[in-house]
């Protein structure tokens, strides 16, 4: 389950954080397919993006490698594969508004789930490597449709993409120079009925309009005047948002494991809240790229905010909930609240009480309920 043996060596991998009984594998297919292709060339300075738990990192160990993505728990997971297998760290990890070493022999690319992350990063490759850089990019075949290919060959030449094998395919092509317009990959909408308008980097959760998980939220907020407050998996930061909007007085912390997440929430801030509200910004809102709350104190939070995910790229999962809820119960002082927003159909009761003394369901409606968890 957790040895991965392909064309170019044999690894333990495990996914990140481990978890005991894990079902599910920290490579696919197309990670395999890539290991065929990075032992034909002799690349000593790849780069490498979307590399979601060290498959493709594992063959260049030891080598001056960079690595891209925008989930800090990949990120981890990288650190954590090296030291597993005992291979030297010699990696950059890189989020996506980082600059691009621009001396890469090649790029190997997992082509990601949001599209509006493909393309960015691909404009930001034909932006800051030299034309002609060699890209190898796979994925699984029903997710290299025809938008994508015209995603790649708006960035790229020399496009091939492959035969089906093992359900995947692999595409071969060399950046283009084109300029970047960064502006162009974010996104902004209004909220009218709450007076808010929010801005979208590529790929962040609910990127084109409000989440309804989040309005049932917003309409049924908990009572203003916490004094330390949490925005658990903030993605654009509407949920702390609005708390901060109707209890000024409040200190917010904003946490997400994207940094595009926690970069939009920023951009939010300073947009949406008035003058007087931003002077002291550093003080009084704080943005962390956490894995759920393992850099929190304990004891430290009056309020947590949480609508929370339910996939982790493709695989569906329930374990960074209770992730979650584990971490707002050591983060919460006595008397503190995690106000959770959730699918009816998703079963976050009794996870929650087997945590927490009280779990109250404070409003629901057709597809979604609250719960409020203390003591
Ligand atoms: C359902 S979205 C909610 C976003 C926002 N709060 C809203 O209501 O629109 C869940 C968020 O959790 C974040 N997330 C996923 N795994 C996480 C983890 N391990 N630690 C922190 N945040 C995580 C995702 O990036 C995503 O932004």
């Amino acid at each position: 389950m957790t040895l991965l043996t392909s064309a170019a060596g044999t690894w333990q991998l495990q996914r990140y954080p481990v978890r005991s009984h894990d079902t599910l594998q920290a490579w696919e297919a197309a990670d395999e397919l890539l290991h065929e292709l990075i032992i034909e060339r002799d690349d000593e300075r790849p780069l490498l993006m979307n590399d979601q738990w060290g498959a493709l990192l594992m063959p260049f160990a030891g080598l001056d490698v960079a690595s891209q993505s925008d989930s800090y728990v990949s990120h981890c997971g990288w650190r954590h594969n090296l030291q597993l297998n005992q291979l030297p760290d010699t990696l950059t990890a890189l989020a996506p508004l980082d600059p691009l070493p621009d001396d890469r022999d090649a790029v190997y690319l997992k082509i990601p789930k949001s599209l509006s992350l493909l393309e960015f990063q691909l404009a930001k490759l034909a932006a800051e490597l030299p034309a002609g850089t060699p890209i190898f990019a796979a994925a699984k075949s029903k997710l290299i449709t025809p938008t994508v290919r015209e995603l790649f060959s708006q960035y790229c030449d020399q496009l091939d993409v492959s035969l089906i094998r093992r359900k995947c395919r692999t595409i071969q092509a060399v950046t283009r120079s084109v300029a970047l317009e960064q502006e162009r990959f974010m996104s902004s909408w209004d909220v009218p009925e709450f007076n808010l308008t929010l801005h979208h980097h590529a790929g962040v959760f609910a990127r084109n309009q409000l989440d309804i998980g989040a309005r049932f939220m917003l309409d049924n907020m908990p009572p203003v005047g916490a004094e330390k407050v949490i925005d658990l998996g903030c993605g654009n930061g509407v949920l702390g948002l609005q708390y901060a909007r109707l209890s000024p007085a409040s200190h917010v912390t904003f946490v997400d494991e994207s940094y595009l997440a926690i970069a939009s929430t920023h951009r939010n801030i300073v947009s949406n809240l008035p003058e007087s509200l931003v002077v002291s910004d550093s003080v009084k809102y704080e943005f962390e790229v956490d894995d759920c709350l393992s850099h929190q104190a304990t004891d430290s939070a009056d309020l947590i905010l949480c609508n929370p995910p339910f996939h982790q790229e493709h695989a569906v999962t329930e374990h960074i909930a209770r992730q979650m809820f584990r971490d707002s119960r050591r983060v919460l002082r006595k008397n503190g609240e995690l106000w959770v927003v959730a699918n009816r159909h998703l079963p976050y009761y009794q996870p929650l009480k087997r945590l927490f003394k009280s779990v109250h369901q404070v409003a629901q409606n057709s597809k979604f309920v609250i719960f409020q968890a203390r003591g």
